[in-house]
């Protein structure tokens, strides 16, 4: 049944438009480089906190900000909402979470809430003893988790405190379809958005692609960087604020974002991972408050007890969301819950497998170039043995799709790497490629702020001794400084529509800046659970330069601070 669906929907878009859709079977494609349109700009402004959609549109002790998160499996979904008002100044007092409850009504009519669930709340602080800057503490965050839920059924909910007659209006949402052969409508995948006037040309454009599931691959609202850009943007932090021993963040801008998205992630659900701008130092070396506090993900749900790293099934689609800025390594904690969970999965039942991170892996931008090379030589290995099929990311603010690689060899059962790291934040799209000349970063640039330096230099191929290629390396089939979002459409077992969506309209029917059918072959993939040795630039080779861990420095230079 499935084939023959396949059949006709393969049939009819290869039909009615002019060109095919090609396939990754048609690979490796020969690179191809779209660079910034000379006629537009390279980035906006932020919103203003004046903008109507960022501002509280409901009283202090009503819901806003309501949010939803898959949980592992459609039988359960996460609500979230935001009570009370905010504090920022120099003296804040945290409010007290117990003064409100945390209930969610629902049912499968609307106006008729047959269950009801009860759930906890929290709040955090973001505090900096450092004169003039200010402090922090939010609303109370409520995180309710709904259980018995059918799966593909639409349910209509309210959340709030009854005993306060706060409930908010009514809100629908559509539960994921059952792992198996079913496969979730259209899903979007954004990164690096920010809140400027690009980022909501993003989410015009992503909401208008109607996704069933939205997933966010770090980098959310910037907020560490509105205050001390005054929403203009700094080309260079440490340049404009030479004195600073610590990124201040305007934690408002949270809940400003928090009500822009709120139209979609009321009833569509948004999956978060942690990028470099949530790390958000503060008083006692503490970090990722924000991230931890506002989003619950199904850590727990996927047996990882850390919510920078967890997984979830959507229909036949099992997704991965790793942690780039906590230990990777083989011997920590996150490698090992990575490999039980891949080991667990099914393939009969979730033959896709999907994993998202924020910092790519294989990147031909001068930006971050080679960032997370010490990530990629710790992990890939282990994805590449479980034959995961597609790997999302952000960071770099651009759009880049790579063919099947691995170890930065062409490799038909490589993953599918796909940066779209171009929501449109305030830090502007990226343009330069590291095979541009004079454009190869010395490899005292792109130093991660969690992890270290593992810069390679190629051992063999066309880039043999180097750090940088001379042309657009082979495993980069396409790439273009253009915001935008993604649009995953799994149709079977073995193929996935991929398109990316340019926001620029004056592009018309071109708005579809890239489209390709994913195509899985397990038959030819298939492998045992064994190592496989390195066939480019081995990891472990003496051109490899492998600095200590700067996250420990990291985070020991803020212990020494506070
Ligand atoms: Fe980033």
């Amino acid at each position: 049944m499935n084939s023959l669906f396949f059949f006709f929907f393969f049939f009819f878009f290869s039909t009615a438009s002019t060109t095919p859709i090609p396939t990754t079977l048609d690979g490796p494609f020969k690179p191809v480089t779209h660079r910034l349109d000379p006629t537009l700009r390279q980035g906006s402004d932020d919103v203003p906190m004046t903008d109507p959609r960022l501002a509280r549109k409901v009283d202090s002790i009503m819901p806003e900000q309501i949010a939803l998160a898959a949980s592992y499996s459609p039988s359960s979904i996460w609500v979230s909402w935001v009570t009370g008002d905010a504090q920022i100044g120099a003296n804040v007092t945290a409010l007290d979470p117990t003064t409100v409850a945390s209930e969610v009504w629902y049912g499968e009519e609307s106006g008729k809430y047959g269950f009801k669930q009860r759930g906890n709340s929290t709040v955090y602080s973001q505090l900096y003893p450092f004169a003039g800057l200010l402090n922090y503490t939010s609303g109370i965050i409520h995180h309710v988790r709904l259980e018995g839920l059918q799966p593909g059924k639409r349910y209509y909910y309210k959340c709030g405190d009854s005993s306060l007659s706060a409930m908010s209006k009514e809100h629908s949402f559509k539960t994921l379809p059952s792992p198996g052969h079913n496969f979730p409508p259209r899903i979007a995948v954004v990164g690096d958005l920010g809140l400027t006037r690009n980022s909501t040309s993003t989410i015009d454009h992503l909401a208008s692609n109607d996704p069933s599931l939205i997933l966010m691959v770090g980098d959310l609202t910037y907020a560490n960087q509105y205050l001390t850009t005054g929403g203009k943007g700094v080309p260079c932090y440490s340049c404009a604020f030479p004195d600073a021993p610590i990124r201040e963040t305007y934690q408002p801008r949270w809940d400003g974002w928090g009500r822009f998205m709120e139209p979609l992630t009321s009833k569509i659900p948004m999956m978060v991972i942690e990028g470099n701008h949530e790390i958000e130092p503060q008083i006692g070396g503490m970090t990722f408050q924000s991230y931890l506090t506002r989003f619950a993900v199904p850590s727990q749900e996927s047996n990882s007890n850390s919510n920078f790293y967890y997984s979830f099934n959507a229909g036949g689609v099992h997704f991965i969301m790793l942690g780039a800025y906590v230990d990777y390594n083989r011997t920590g904690a996150q490698y090992s819950w990575l490999k039980a969970d891949l080991h667990r999965i099914d393939r009969q039942v979730t033959p896709w497998v999907v994993a998202s991170w924020h910092s790519p892996w294989y990147n031909s931008y001068s930006s971050h170039y080679q960032e997370f090379e010490c990530m990629r030589q710790e992990m890939e290995e282990l994805l590449y043995q479980y034959g995961v099929d597609i790997v999302f990311s952000g960071h770099v603010h651009a759009y880049e799709r790579m063919n099947r690689v691995y170890n930065y060899s062409l490799d038909p059962c490589g993953p599918v790497y796909i940066t779209v790291g171009d929501g449109g934040n305030i830090e502007k799209i990226d343009t330069e490629f590291a095979d541009d000349p004079g454009k190869c970063p010395s490899q005292s640039d792109n130093i991660p702020e969690f992890g270290g330096v593992c810069h390679l230099n190629f051992s063999t191929g066309p880039a043999k001794g180097k750090f940088c290629w001379d042309q657009q390396p082979e495993w980069s089939a396409f790439r273009e400084s253009s915001f935008g979002h993604g649009i995953i459409e799994v149709v079977n077992a073995t193929y996935a529509l991929w398109t990316w969506h340019r926001n620029q309209d004056s592009y018309k029917e071109n708005s579809r800046g890239d489209e390709i059918y994913i195509v899985r072959q397990p038959d030819l993939c298939s492998k045992s659970v064994q190592p496989i040795t390195s066939k480019t630039g081995s990891p472990r080779s003496k051109e490899v330069l492998h600095a200590s861990f700067l996250g420990f420095i990291f985070s020991s230079l803020f212990q020494q601070l506070f």
